[in-house]
Formats: structure tokens, C-alpha cells, sequence
């Protein structure tokens, strides 16, 4: 156990951590460019946020929360997604009364108990955008845009959209009756959570896993073609407007997504290359969910994207992420003057910009200079009394193998301009 992390968790280790910083660098570029600003939100929620956003007959209430009581006896969730907390911040941060659209961005991990396999995990992290306040479909086509272009800013080939719309409260009232009607019929042949929700949210039956269930659905009702005027309007509007910007996308029948909140659109980026966890990344619209929370009705739509998905996708692809540069300097001393005189150099050199490695384990000069190339330092120093004494050293360049005798002073400068690409060496 001391030595073991919790099944479903895994840790970014240093030598893949740039990749990481790369994807989340080009993210926050591309939200910029849409006039989406961060948010962060707290780890946990009061469990309630949850029960009634996500909704509580769905898998992820009903079976995957991370749920305790705190030491006050308050019940807290680890977030199971993000669009609630960022909901629940939209009204408790009174963002209504600024100048909507509000546009949202955040960057966070996640916790749900789920089989662990290949793409699932149990903590999980999920780029995501929510913006608050625009009905207009002009607002989805927006958001499916900005994921769009993230992908392709990265190289990411062949994702399919698949998009559908699951129409409002008023068209899923009707079709609820509908897929009653026939369930009714197929009720002892279900499992005993479906024929609990079968009273309480009919739809979620559909999210079953149990393969007897699976086959018992396959003549049931489909909700898009039970969607409203309006609803049907605004899904051919958003078709229109993706045709248009040249973004290709099937329409999909089957989604109904997990989660409760969701009206009208849904979407998913689904990949066909990393195994049966291939959704890269899932959306939609949730016109109902600021006022369910007790805020003045207001339209909402986003998206989460699985970062892990997304670095298995590229990998998968052979897209490389430019590897981090090998540092500046190494300075190697000989002696313990040496090693101050370094010490005070170093910290000179990094407060100017320079990455600058040295010895502080007392290794032999042999050692330092083995060290200085594990590390692959693009310049090598060696400093002793000699050296301090004249205010020079001799620079050697690793990359061409060219030595020069320079003062101590010029450094920082001569490396500055180095690193900027102007070979003054
Ligand atoms: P979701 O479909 O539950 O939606 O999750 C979004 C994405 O998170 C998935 O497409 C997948 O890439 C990733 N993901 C989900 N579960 C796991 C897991 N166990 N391990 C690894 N990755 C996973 C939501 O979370 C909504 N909040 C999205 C949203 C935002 N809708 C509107 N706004």
C-alpha cells in the first residue's frame, strides 16, 4: 500500500510532463481566441450539487461518486465533472450581472469509481468550456468550433463529431411516455436499477451495461424524432452554420449522454484508434441547469474533453510535442572556493534567464563532467581557483565541441543570446 497508488489513479511523471504543458498551453490559447477566461474550481462539492445536476438516476450519482462526510457531518463529493461546480459558481458569484455571454474555461481533474481499463480511469483530468447565456444555436456552433480547432491546431486527424439533440423538458415529457409504453412491456426482463428508474427517468434505462438489458432496447422509441418545432429548428440551424465553417459531423441517434442536465444538442469527438474508451470528448447544451440550482433561467452549453484520452489519441496519431530544452550550463568546479564562487554564479545566471545546473552532492570533477552530459547541458564551465583568480573561463560549447576563453561576466549574456537563437559564441 505505501509503495502502491490507488487503482485508477497514475502519476505525470517528469518525463512525460511536457506534453501536458503543451496540450494545456495550445488549450488556453485557442479559449483565448474565443474570449474564454479560466475558472477554477474547488476539488469538492456539497454532494447535493451533484445529486440534483448531474442528476441522481444516473451511473455517475447512482454508482461512481467519491462521497463522505466531512468532519462537520456536511456530505461532500469529489467532482465527478466540472459543469455543475462551474454552475453553481456562475450564481454564487453573481455572474448574471455581467455582460453575457459568460465564457468559461478550466483545466481539472476528476474523480469517479469506475472499471479501470485502457482510457478509464478513477482519477481522470478533463479540459472543458462552459458558456452561460446565449440560446442561439450561433453559441453551440461556437463551442464545437473551438474543440474543433484545438484539434486540428494539435494535428489530431480523423476524430468523428457525432451530434443529436434530446430536445427540451416539453418534447422529452412526450417521448418519456413513449418509451414507458414499451418498457412497460419489458419490465421483468430488466435489471433492478432500470426498473427503478423506469418510474423516475426512463431515458437513463438506456445507459444500462448489462448485455440482457442491452438486447431488450433494441426496438425502443428515439427521442430526435419526437423533438419539438423549436428543437428541430435549432438543431437543422446548428447543422446549417457547422456546413458553413467546413467542420464535418454525422448525426447520431443513439447519444443521450450520461448526465441529466443536458437539453437540446449533445455531441461527442469519438476516436476509432484508442479502444473501446474511444470518446475523446462530450458536450452539450444544458438550458435547464442554472435555474434547477435556484438561478434565474439561463441557457448554458459546453464541453469536457479527457486529457488522457487526448495524449493517448496523439501518441496513437505519432504526433510529436516538441521535448523540453536541455538546460544552458553546467558549471563544474574544482574546489571548495570554487564551489561558492559557482554557487553565487548560478543563482546570477537563472536570475537572467539561464537554466544553469551544478553539483551539490561533492561529485569528483570525472563525476561533474559525466553528470553535466546525462544532463545534456549545451555549455560546460569548469571553475577553479585559477579561473576566480584571472575572471575567466574557458566556455565550452557541447553541441559543436568549440572552446573559448571568456570573462566570467560576459556569460549570462553570451547565453541569453545562445539561447535566443544568435550564435555569438
Ligand atoms: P463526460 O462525457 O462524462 O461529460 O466526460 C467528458 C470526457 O471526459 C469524456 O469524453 C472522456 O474523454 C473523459 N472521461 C470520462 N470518464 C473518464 C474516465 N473514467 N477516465 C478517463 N477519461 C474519462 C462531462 O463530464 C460533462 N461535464 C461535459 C460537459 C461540459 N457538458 C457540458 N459541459
Amino acid at each position: 500500500m505505501l509503495t502502491k497508488a490507488p487503482k485508477g489513479t497514475r502519476d505525470i511523471l517528469p518525463d512525460e510532463i511536457y506534453k501536458w504543458y503543451f496540450v494545456e498551453e495550445k488549450f488556453r490559447d485557442i479559449c483565448h481566441r474565443f474570449g474564454f477566461n479560466e475558472i477554477r474550481i474547488p476539488v469538492f462539492e456539497h454532494t447535493e450539487i451533484f445529486q440534483r445536476g448531474v442528476g441522481d438516476t444516473t451511473d455517475i450519482v447512482q454508482k461512481e461518486m467519491y462521497t463522505f462526510n466531512d468532519k462537520g457531518g456536511r456530505s461532500i463529493t469529489l467532482r465527478p465533472e466540472g459543469t455543475a461546480g462551474v454552475a453553481r459558481s456562475y450564481i454564487e458569484n453573481g455572474m448574471s450581472s455581467l455582460p453575457q455571454p459568460v465564457k468559461l474555461f478550466y483545466n481539472i481533474s476528476v474523480y469517479r469509481y469506475e472499471n479501470v481499463q485502457k482510457g478509464r480511469y478513477r482519477e481522470f483530468h478533463q479540459f472543458g468550456v462552459e458558456l452561460f447565456g446565449a440560446a442561439d444555436p450561433a453559441a453551440d456552433a461556437e463551442v464545437i468550433s473551438l474543440m474543433h480547432l484545438f484539434f486540428t491546431t494539435l494535428g489530431v486527424k480523423n476524430l468523428s463529431l457525432n451530434l443529436n439533440s434530446i430536445g427540451c423538458p416539453d418534447c422529452r415529457a412526450v417521448y418519456n411516455e413513449k418509451l414507458r409504453a414499451v418498457l412497460e412491456r419489458k419490465l421483468s426482463k430488466l435489471c433492478a436499477t432500470c426498473r427503478e428508474r423506469f418510474a423516475r427517468n426512463p431515458m437513463r434505462i438506456l445507459d444500462c451495461k448489462e448485455e440482457s438489458c442491452i438486447r431488450e432496447f433494441e426496438e425502443v422509441p428515439v427521442l430526435i424524432d419526437h423533438i419539438c418545432v423549436n428543437c428541430s429548428n435549432h438543431f437543422e440551424s446548428l447543422k446549417e452554420k457547422l456546413t458553413d465553417m467546413g467542420i464535418p459531423f454525422s448525426v447520431d441517434r443513439g447519444i443521450v449522454r450520461g448526465l441529466d442536465y443536458y437539453t437540446r444538442t449533445v455531441f461527442e469527438f469519438v476516436s476509432k484508434n484508442i479502444g473501446s474508451q474511444g470518446t475523446v470528448c462530450g458536450g452539450g447544451r444544458y438550458d435547464g441547469l442554472i435555474e434547477e440550482f435556484g438561478g434565474k433561467p439561463t441557457p448554458g452549453i459546453g464541453f469536457g474533453l479527457g486529457i488522457e484520452r487526448l495524449l493517448l489519441e496523439m501518441d496513437s496519431q505519432n504526433i510529436t510535442v516538441p521535448m523540453p530544452e536541455p538546460p544552458d550550463i553546467f558549471i563544474g568546479v574544482i574546489g571548495e572556493k570554487a564551489g561558492k564562487y559557482a554557487e553565487v554564479l548560478a543563482l546570477k545566471l537563472r536570475a537572467s534567464g539561464i537554466t544553469c545546473h551544478k553539483d551539490i552532492i561533492g561529485r569528483s570533477v570525472k563525476a561533474q563532467m559525466k553528470y553535466a552530459n546525462k544532463l545534456n547541458a549545451r555549455h560546460v564551465v569548469i571553475l577553479g581557483d585559477d579561473e576566480i583568480k584571472k575572471g575567466k573561463v574557458e566556455l565550452k560549447n557541447m553541441d559543436t565541441g568549440e572552446v573559448r576563453e571568456i570573462h566570467i561576466d560576459t556569460l549570462p549574456d553570451r547565453l541569453l543570446k545562445y539561447k535566443q537563437g544568435n550564435n555569438t559564441f
